[in-house]
């Protein structure tokens, strides 16, 4: 039987629409060692589960006239999936057309699968790959980026958003991934910036190359503006599947229970004696953090920025969790206003989608000096008290050794409402460490000492016998219990089971006002 004209032209009309910005555009994009926007949708969702919505929205005729034809899809294209079984949404910007730049049309598109992920409570992914705003549709690109920023906002914390970084995202391509939960990059292939370097050329004449100015190097070390890096495509992609798992798809449902394959009563005896006697002595926090959770779960998120702060997603005995801890092998695990920034946004992120906290501490506090007076570490810091205060979920802690002064109070200590806190053995929890204390506590007696600097030593030595212990702090009621390290893991994972069903309703108001 001869084919229906109306579904023949259907057939021509879908065709059409999967061109893209044409074949020579195409090739131009491959030649970059970069997929097209369907290609990489494919790579990202489960084989077979992409709907595309909106493929005949056509790119309007600009008034510069300088289109030479109307695109179909106007160099976006948007659906749903699902990954690891459940429903997403998705948009991908098609380079190929216009650069992937961002239009009414496109906005449109872009704003109606965020709207149903949020109705439907499930997550929203962008894969980017964007010039920004297109410069020919004036104002009308520029309201059609608000469209979006709005949506990111008022959907924050409602269901998870994450952005890929695919090329050069400038302008508004980069603002809508800073309001979203999660930025992965490419390595040498994305870049994020306001204004390009032409633009910087022409207004200041500075001549700097897009590596240089927002690559991978630039967001994952410097900036903190990106949250993984990887080293292709499709280990990008790979990295928002994984992202996914520790998290429910919105935020009334729990992260799903993973029965593990990592037995939950396992004790790793190197534990107990990680920590050096001479507590100036550094070691590994990372290595504490592999060994306690389900091997091979960690995702250290920010991995390269504020590197003196740890923080990252994992499993214990099967349940979801943020880890939040100080490293003090880098800077002895102080906190300066970069690692504030950084654990703050974390912990608020674990909070709004009910994974629990477990924080391991070790620092001396907060870093002195004139340049983080100045700076604002003071409003830094108050953001993660605010954050660790603010959070209901069950938050578990466990002091590995310093936790002076401002550091005790901050991560996580049982006074901002923290569950469960433990205290290893080899706890220091005091205000100051003991030279500072026995120096201004005991000025003049050091100052009149016939040997000033024997006295101070041994009045230091008598602080710490008394405070720089965790006996005193569990005399006082300040920790939970003193544990074996070893104990850690399966400690933490009853502590996590115990507190699975924690309801922790929050006074009702319009929104807390965060230090910002
Ligand atoms: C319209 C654009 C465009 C734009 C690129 N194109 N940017 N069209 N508006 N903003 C088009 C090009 O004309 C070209 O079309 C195609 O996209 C590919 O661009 P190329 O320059 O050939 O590619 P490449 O050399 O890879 O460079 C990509 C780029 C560069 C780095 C993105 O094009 C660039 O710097 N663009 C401007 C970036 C920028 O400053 N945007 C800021 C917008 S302001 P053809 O037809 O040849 O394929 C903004 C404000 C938002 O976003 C408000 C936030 C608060």
């Amino acid at each position: 039987m001869q084919e229906d004209p109306r579904i023949l032209e259907l057939r021509k009309m879908r065709a059409k629409a999967q061109e893209g910005g044409g074949k020579d555009r195409i090739e131009k994009q491959h030649a970059k060692g970069k997929q097209t926007a369907k290609e990489r949708i494919t790579a990202l969702l489960d084989p077979g589960t992409f709907n595309e919505l909106e493929p005949f929205i056509t790119s309007p005729v600009d008034e510069l006239g300088l289109a030479s034809e109307a695109f179909l899809g106007d160099g976006v294209v948007t659906g749903y999936g699902q990954i690891d079984g459940r429903t997403v949404y998705v948009y991908a910007q098609d380079f190929t057309i216009y650069g992937g730049t961002l239009s009414e049309m496109q906005s449109h598109k872009i704003c109606r699968v965020m709207d149903l992920s949020m109705r439907n409570g499930v997550p929203c992914i962008g894969l980017l790959d964007s010039g920004g705003a297109r410069i020919q549709e004036g104002v009308k690109a520029l309201g059609a980026y608000a469209e979006i920023f709005r949506r990111n906002a008022q959907y924050s914390g409602v269901v998870p958003q994450v952005s890929v970084m695919l090329g050069p995202c400038a302008g508004g391509a980069a603002y809508s991934p800073a309001l979203q939960d999660l930025i992965i990059m490419v390595e040498k292939q994305s870049f994020m910036f306001l204004t390009g370097p032409e633009v910087i050329k022409a207004v200041t004449g500075e001549i700097i190359n897009s590596e240089a100015l927002g690559g991978t190097d630039v967001h994952m070390s410097i900036s903190g503006v990106a949250h993984l890096a990887a080293p292709s495509e499709q280990a990008a992609l790979d990295l928002v599947r994984q992202f996914l798992s520790y998290l429910p798809s919105n935020n009334v449902e729990n992260p799903t229970f993973r029965q593990p394959s990592d037995d939950p009563m396992r004790m790793d005896e190197h534990l107990n004696h990680i920590v050096p006697i001479d507590p100036s002595e550094p070691y590994i926090m990372h290595q504490v953090i592999e060994s306690i959770v389900d091997k091979g779960t960690f995702l250290e998120i920010q991995p390269n920025w504020a590197r003196n702060a740890v923080v990252g997603l994992a499993r214990i005995g099967g349940h979801s969790v943020g880890i939040v801890a100080q490293e003090p092998a880098v800077m002895a695990g102080v906190i300066d206003i970069d690692a504030s920034d950084k654990m703050t946004r974390f912990v608020r992120m674990c909070d709004c989608f009910n994974v629990p906290l477990v924080t391991f501490v070790d620092s001396p506090g907060f870093l002195p000096g004139v340049a983080q007076e100045h700076g604002g570490i003071i409003r830094h810091g108050a953001k993660l008290l605010y954050a660790y205060s603010e959070a209901t979920v069950p938050k578990v802690t466990v002091i590995t050794r310093k936790a002076y002064g401002g550091a005790y109070v901050v991560m996580s200590s049982k006074y901002l409402g923290t569950d469960v806190t433990y205290a290893w053995p080899s706890a220091e929890i005091a205000v100051l460490g003991a030279e500072g204390a026995a120096n201004i506590l005991f000025k003049k007696q050091i100052e009149s000492a016939a040997d000033p600097a024997a006295e101070r030593k041994r009045l230091a030595a008598d602080y710490r016998a008394r405070f720089n212990n965790p006996y005193y702090a569990a005399s006082t009621g300040d920790v939970d219990d003193i544990i074996e390290p070893r104990e850690s893991r399966p400690k933490i994972i009853a502590a996590l089971s115990a507190l699975r069903d924690k309801f922790a309703p929050a006074p009702p108001r319009k929104h807390g006002n965060i230090p910002v």
